[in-house]
């Protein structure tokens, strides 16, 4: 993957820093008073720092992951997405009378937003389906990647189940089978380009914020709970939007083969989402009872991320705009 194109000040310098053998970054830019989940320079700028860790970018030295100056930027960076976060996610608290398992049924059946899987299912057109994989092929392309860095941070049976659900997610053993694969599959019979970070310079800060509150969570090892209630609020409430898209998928025309990624998901996470709230949080919170309030932290933070992005996706289609950021935007605007 390339560089993107900035989209402010600090991406500006950060993109033309990291193009550069590694050295002392030295201060970064003002903070913009942008609020953090809206922020396209911040969240453009977490990616890309964060991606460093993942696959990288084409023209960035691989010294540059673990230079001390640009981790310390990150720090501040992630300081203003946290702070961003705090204020729009209430802190779930945890009653020790009911089971974690419980709450997080409680949590999830709970949350609001638009109807976006229905809007897929029922309405939208092939233009719009496609805007939809394009917005989420920034994670589903590398699908499970940030939940597996909790592996060797646990022990015992929520190690166990992690890697149960992870198994399935890399294809078993199959690499045909892994999701990420199964969605280049339906990119490609959308005809659309299903190389990894293709529509990274399209979609907005709320896409962005989407998959750094997983790198977030999954490069802190103080997240560790945040991180399993936010792969457990995948898992829980991912079956039915699944069975939607690829119903939607069918109404557009879209083959077995093409719909086949969603099909997986209505299967797959019925199973894990047991996995995941029985073995996994269930007995994460019975190792460690006092991080229960993370696991439920990080359930909300997927929630309410997921109804921010149903919100962005369906008040642009309302209005008749596209939910995608115009190709080569730079500054400031979506
Ligand atoms: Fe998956």
């Amino acid at each position: 993957m390339q560089l993107p194109a900035p989209r402010g000040p600090l991406t500006a310098l950060l993109f033309e820093r990291l193009a550069c053998p590694p050295h002392e970054f030295g201060p970064p830019p003002v903070p913009s008073r942008t609020p953090a989940l809206e922020d396209e320079d911040l969240q453009l700028a977490l990616f890309a720092c964060y991606e460093l860790h993942y696959r990288g970018f084409a023209e960035v030295d691989e010294e540059w992951e673990w230079e001390p100056s640009l981790l310390a930027v990150r720090g501040a960076l992630e300081r203003r997405f946290e702070d961003g976060l705090a204020r729009s996610v209430p802190r779930p608290v945890p009653t020790f009378s009911a089971s974690i398992r419980r709450a997080l049924a409680e949590l999830t059946a709970a949350a609001t937003g638009p109807d976006l899987s229905g809007f897929l299912q029922h309405e939208a057109d092939l233009a719009q389906f496609r805007e939809f994989v394009a917005h989420r092929s920034i994670y589903h392309l590398k699908e499970a990647d940030p939940h597996t860095w909790a592996i060797p941070r646990l022990h015992g049976g929520p190690k166990a189940a992690l890697v149960e659900i992870q198994a399935d997610e890399y294809g078993g053993g199959h690499a045909g089978r892994m999701h990420s694969e199964l969605f280049r599959t339906t990119m490609r019979r959308l005809g659309m380009d299903d190389s990894y970070g293709a529509y990274l310079d399209r979609v907005p800060a709320i896409t962005l914020a989407v998959s750094n509150a997983m790198s977030l969570f999954g490069l802190h090892r103080r997240h560790l709970g945040a991180l399993l209630g936010h792969l457990t609020a995948f898992e829980m409430t991912s079956s039915i939007p699944n069975r939607r898209y690829s119903m939607g998928l069918r109404r557009l025309g879209g083959d077995e083969e093409a719909r086949r990624f969603y099909d997986e998901h209505v299967q797959a996470d019925a199973v894990h989402e047991q996995i995941a709230a029985h073995d996994m949080c269930g007995g994460f919170v019975r190792q460690y009872p006092a991080r229960a309030g993370d696991v439920l932290y990080g359930t909300a933070c997927a929630l309410t991320l997921e109804r921010l992005f149903a919100e962005h996706v369906m008040d642009n289609w309302r209005r008749g705009a596209s939910s995608l950021r115009e190709a080569g935007l730079t500054v400031g605007s979506r």
